[in-house]
């Protein structure tokens, strides 16, 4: 059970397509997506697609994996997907699919969120206070 490079463990050889060649299959003549790295060539299924085929084409030519499994796709959809595979894709471009590292960018977000969510009502709390002082100071006299 010895994996290599471009090949599967049955012998046969695996094609590697490259994501630049998988972005340009994203017309009705040609589409194709990504799910888990695999490219499927769903463009003789648009129209058997029980979800319709206007959600294919929306994903045509990029990685459709977390739509794929957001519906939560029977094993009977994974089965039938498993015939419209034509490759995989390139190692060296797998990273370009995935998310950014989502923590770093929430926190980033959140921090900022925390700052103008501060930072606003105390220059609001320090304009009335200021405010009121002079009204106070204007008629101490009266
Ligand atoms: C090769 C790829 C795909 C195959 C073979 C496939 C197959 C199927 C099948 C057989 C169903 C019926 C329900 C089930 O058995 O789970 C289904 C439903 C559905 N699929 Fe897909 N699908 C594929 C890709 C996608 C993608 C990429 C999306 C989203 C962008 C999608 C969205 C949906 C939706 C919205 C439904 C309807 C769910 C419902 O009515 O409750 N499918 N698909």
């Amino acid at each position: 059970n010895i994996k290599m490079e471009g090949k599967k463990e049955n012998g046969k050889e695996v094609k590697y397509f490259r994501l630049e060649e998988v972005e340009q299959q994203n017309s009705s003549k040609s589409t194709w997506i990504i799910l888990h790295h695999k490219i499927y060539d769903v463009t003789k299924f648009l129209e058997e697609h029980p979800g319709g085929e206007e959600v294919l084409r929306e994903q045509a030519g990029g990685n459709a994996t977390e739509s794929f499994e957001d519906i939560g796709h029977s094993s009977d959809a994974r089965a039938i997907a498993s015939t419209y595979v034509i490759g995989e894709l390139h190692p060296d471009d797998r990273h370009k699919i995935e998310k950014p590292t989502e923590t770093f960018v929430t926190t980033l977000n959140d921090n900022s969120s925390w700052w103008t969510n501060w930072v606003i009502p105390a220059i609001a709390a320090a304009f009335v206070t200021v405010m009121y002082r002079l009204y106070v100071a204007e008629h101490k006299n009266d």
